[in-house]
C-alpha cells in the first residue's frame, strides 16, 4: 500500500485534497480502523482530529513519520514531547479559531444569563401566555468582574467581548505572570487564582490542557467562586472537577454552567444532563465554515513544509 498522508477526514474546504495532489498518496480511513492501522506503518504524515488521541505506541508503529497535523489549536491529544524526541514535526492551527471560540463562549454566556433555551422551549411548547413582569428573569452583566483563565489570544478575544458588555475582565495565566494584560481596548490585571476566583461573577476557561492545568479547578477552588457565579468552558473538560461543579449547581451555589467540552467526551458524565442551569454544546468552538476551512489551510501548509524535500 502506498500512503504518504494518513487521516480520517477530508476536513473542511479543499486544502487537504490539494495537499494530497501535491504529495501523493493521501489515504483516508476511520481512526484506528483496520485500514487506518494497516496504513500507519507507511505514513509520512498523519492528520488527527481533536477526538483522535495519539499515543507513543502509534509513533512506534509509524517509523516513516515526519509530521503530525492536529486539526485544532489544542495539542493535548498528541504526544508532543515524544514527537520532539523523534524529530517528528507537530503542526496545529493557532490564531485562526480565536474569534470563533470567543464568540461561542459569549453565546454560552448570553444563553445562560438570559435563559435563552428556556425561553425558546416555552414559545415552542405553545403554552406561552404572554409577557409577564417576572417571566424568565435573567441576570445582568454590566459592572461585574469576569475571570478569564488564560491570557492568550482566545482569552483576550473573550475579554474584548465581555468588556463591550460593560464587564471588567480579570486574568489568570498558567505562567504565573503578574502585571497587566493589554487586550486591545483596555488593560486588565493578571491575578493569582486564589484572588481571581472569589471576584468572578463569570469565569471563562481559555487555557490549554497540560499536566500543569489538569484539574486546575478542583472542588476547593470552585467553592471559592461567589454565590451565583457562572462558569463557561470552551477549552477542555479536564481543566475542571466536573462532579464538583455539578454538585455546586445542584446545591444552588453556582448560578450556571455553559459547556462546550467535557472530560472523556463525547461520553459525558450523565449527571450533566440533569444538572440545573446548564447549556450543553457538542464541542462547537471552532465550528464555522470559515474557521474550519482556515484551520485546514494552515494545517496543510505546515504539513507541506514538513514533507517538502528541502527540509
Ligand atoms: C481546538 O482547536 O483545540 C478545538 O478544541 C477544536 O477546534
Amino acid at each position: 500500500m502506498s500512503v504518504r498522508i494518513l487521516g480520517s477526514s477530508p476536513l473542511v474546504g479543499p486544502a487537504l485534497a490539494d495537499l494530497g495532489a501535491r504529495f501523493p498518496d493521501l489515504h483516508l480511513a476511520p481512526f484506528r480502523s483496520p485500514e487506518w492501522n494497516a496504513a500507519l506503518p507507511q505514513a509520512e504524515a498523519l492528520v488527527v482530529l481533536v477526538s483522535e488521541p495519539l499515543t507513543e505506541t502509534d509513533l512506534d508503529a509509524a517509523p516513516k513519520l515526519k509530521a503530525i497535523g492536529a486539526y485544532s489549536v489544542g495539542l493535548n491529544h498528541v504526544p508532543v514531547a515524544a514527537c520532539r524526541d523523534r524529530g517528528i514535526a507537530v503542526v496545529n492551527t493557532p490564531g485562526v479559531l480565536t474569534d470563533a471560540t470567543a464568540d461561542l463562549a459569549l453565546a454560552l454566556l448570553m444563553a445562560l444569563t438570559r435563559r435563552l433555551a428556556e425561553g425558546e422551549a416555552l414559545v415552542r411548547s405553545g403554552t406561552w401566555e404572554g409577557w409577564a413582569p417576572d417571566q424568565l428573569l435573567g441576570r445582568g452583566l454590566a459592572g461585574k468582574d469576569c475571570g478569564i483563565l488564560g491570557s492568550g489570544p482566545i482569552g483576550q478575544a473573550f475579554a474584548r467581548r465581555v468588556w463591550a458588555l460593560g464587564m471588567r475582565p480579570i486574568f489568570w495565566d498558567r505562567e504565573g505572570l503578574g502585571g497587566e494584560v493589554d487586550f486591545g481596548p483596555d488593560r486588565a490585571p493578571r491575578l493569582p487564582l486564589a484572588d481571581l476566583l472569589p471576584r468572578s461573577a463569570v469565569l471563562s476557561l481559555h487555557c490549554p490542557l497540560t499536566d500543569q492545568t489538569r484539574g486546575l479547578l478542583d472542588r476547593t477552588s470552585l467553592e471559592t467562586l461567589p454565590a451565583g457565579a457562572v462558569i463557561l468552558n470552551t477549552a477542555r473538560g479536564g481543566l475542571m472537577d466536573e462532579p464538583a461543579a455539578i454538585g455546586l449547581l445542584e446545591s444552588g451555589h453556582l448560578g450556571g454552567a455553559g459547556l462546550d467540552v467535557y472530560e472523556g467526551e463525547p461520553r459525558l458524565n450523565p449527571r450533566w444532563l440533569g444538572a440545573p442551569r446548564t447549556v450543553l454544546l457538542p464541542h462547537l468552538g471552532s465550528a464555522t465554515v470559515e474557521t474550519r476551512a482556515a484551520m485546514a489551510h494552515l494545517l496543510c501548509e505546515g504539513l507541506a513544509a514538513a514533507l517538502s524535500p528541502t527540509r
